[in-house]
């Protein structure tokens, strides 16, 4: 793991620890640019920043950065009333791509936040299986179905089982870490 990326382990791990976590906005942009901000404030200089160039990963083009003022604020009013929703919702996050990194793993607290608010759920990431689930990220822009499946299997109702969220974000770090190589424009 890169330098960068095990400090901004530690400050995810702060952002749970310190409470932090608390005070971040549920479902919005805003609330997603604070996490990003969190995770990565001192080492990127975009932190908490929506990126104005385009980008792509593993052939598939992320939303054009011209139209992004337009479709996150269409994404965040995006219903988050049962599972399925909050799923497509995640999506279409993640085909938006806000930031020049770190997407995933910003997202993915993002998306833990509106299922422990919505749902009383988190997904219990320590045993979503990291090729399994960046295939299913991979499809998702075509068909969510597969991500449905593979995150509803691991749902946990343990919200506030400090384990359960710190193994979680471990992995998320480790998806990140044995990734394959971003081909950006
Ligand atoms: N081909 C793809 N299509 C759609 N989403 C993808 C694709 N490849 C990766 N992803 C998603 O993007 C995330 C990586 O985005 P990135 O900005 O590099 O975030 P991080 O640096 O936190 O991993 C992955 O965790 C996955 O959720
Ligand atoms: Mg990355």
């Amino acid at each position: 793991m890169k330098n960068i990326d095990k400090e901004s382990l530690e400050k995810a791990f702060h952002l749970f620890e310190s409470g932090d976590i608390e005070k971040i906005e549920i479902g919005t942009t805003k609330g997603l640019k604070q996490i990003h901000n969190y995770l990565f404030s001192g080492l990127y200089d975009f932190a908490g920043k929506i990126r104005t160039k385009n980008i792509s990963k593993g052939g598939f083009r992320f939303a054009n950065a011209l139209y992004l003022n337009e479709i996150l604020p269409k994404i965040e009013e995006m219903p988050e009333s049962n599972f399925e929703e909050i799923i497509a919702k995640y999506v279409e996050m993640n085909i938006a791509h806000p930031f020049m990194e770190g997407n995933g793993r910003t997202m993915r607290i993002w998306l833990d936040m509106i299922l422990k608010t919505k749902l009383q759920k988190l997904v219990n990431w320590q045993f979503v299986d990291k090729s399994l689930y960046l295939q299913a990220m991979e499809r998702s822009p075509i068909n969510d179905l597969e991500l449905r499946t593979l995150l509803q299997i691991n749902l946990t109702d343990k919200i506030n089982d400090r384990t359960i969220i710190f193994k979680g974000i471990e992995q998320s770090y480790y998806y990140e870490g044995y990734e394959k190589e971003d081909d950006n424009e």
